[in-house]
């Protein structure tokens, strides 16, 4: 099983450093255009194999895709992430072209290759290398659902005082500030529904916090998250390596699910060894209905910018 990611910075960084720890892939190549950065993250990171106790060998190369060649699965995090203050839509203008030229370069080494965008805005930048590789559809994945339902799940644990891992929960919609949809009313500890313990009024507010997670962070660390988007990206990766079969909600190209179509966006989807091998179709009341129409017209918005 190799991996390749693309762009050293703090998420690739991450995702790289847990995808290794958890010890399931053969190989991981990071790419970036900075002279000497991926291997310079790898070979710290490769020095952590005899402490962390892992064998993925990870090795890093300026700019030269013929490195990543046959990769089973590539994630492309590249681009310039948001500054406090900026929404994730603001970035496209930049993001656009660096996504493109990325997902080709990729293509045409590993011509088997699953994709995960990261980049944002991701809705957006998945659906832009869906139409710019025509793969099958189920080769290109959105990474942000993964990203937002732990950061509800972190919230509803919170609210709860209970460790997180006693809660699930799941975010649909667009990755953004305003289009995420925390379906709060699926939200369970243990296998009880959160409505039981938490009031109509706490449970609002849990999802409000969860829509702005990453707009917080930012504004506290001054650029965008890191750890919990590489943490997602690496449960991802890790589902397809093992075909495991699990669900996440993952931003998918949409062609009537959900009543949508042409469009990339966050949907419960079960990922295996050929990406995702189905998108899960919920039952959602009326208003889920209405907030999933009005957050997939914010993302064809943000598509339409696309040259
Ligand atoms: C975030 O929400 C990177 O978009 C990502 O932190």
């Amino acid at each position: 099983m190799k991996v390749t990611v693309v762009g050293a910075g703090a998420v690739g960084a991450s995702c790289a450093q847990y995808i290794a720890v958890k010890n399931f892939a053969s190989e991981v190549v990071i790419i970036d255009i900075k002279e000497n950065y991926a291997e310079g993250k790898a070979m710290d990171l490769m020095q952590t194999a005899s402490l962390m106790g892992f064998d993925t060998k990870i090795t890093g190369s300026t700019n030269d895709y013929s490195k990543t060649a046959d990769s089973d699965i590539a994630v492309i995090t590249s681009g310039i992430p948001r500054k406090p203050g900026m929404t994730r839509e603001e970035l496209i203008g930049i993001n656009a072209g660096i996504v493109k030229s990325v997902a080709e370069s990729l293509i045409k080494h590993s011509p088997n290759v699953i994709i995960i965008v990261v980049s944002n805005p991701m809705d957006t930048m998945a659906y832009l290398a869906h139409k710019s590789l025509g793969l099958p559809k189920n080769r290109i994945i959105g990474m942000g659902g993964a990203l937002d339902s732990a950061r509800f799940k972190y919230r509803l644990a919170e609210a709860l005082d209970c460790p997180a891992s006693d809660v699930n929960g799941m975010v649909i919609g667009g990755h953004s500030d305003t289009g995420m949809i925390p379906l709060t009313r699926f939200a369970v500890r243990n296998s009880l529904p959160v409505s039981i313990f938490l009031s109509e009024e706490r449970l609002e507010q849990v999802a409000a916090d969860t829509k702005v997670g990453g707009a917080t962070l930012t504004k506290m660390l001054g650029t965008s998250a890191w750890y919990a988007p590489g943490a997602a990206v690496s449960e991802l990766v890790k589902a397809i390596a093992l075909d495991s079969k699990k669900m996440f909600p993952c931003s998918a190209l949409l062609e009537g699910e959900y009543g949508l179509n042409d469009i990339s966006i966050g949907v419960p989807c079960i990922l295996g060894k050929n990406g995702i091998e189905k998108i899960v179709e919920l039952e959602l009341t009326d208003a889920e209905k209405a907030k999933l129409q009005e957050s997939a017209a914010a993302v064809k918005k943000t598509n339409g910018l696309l040259g």
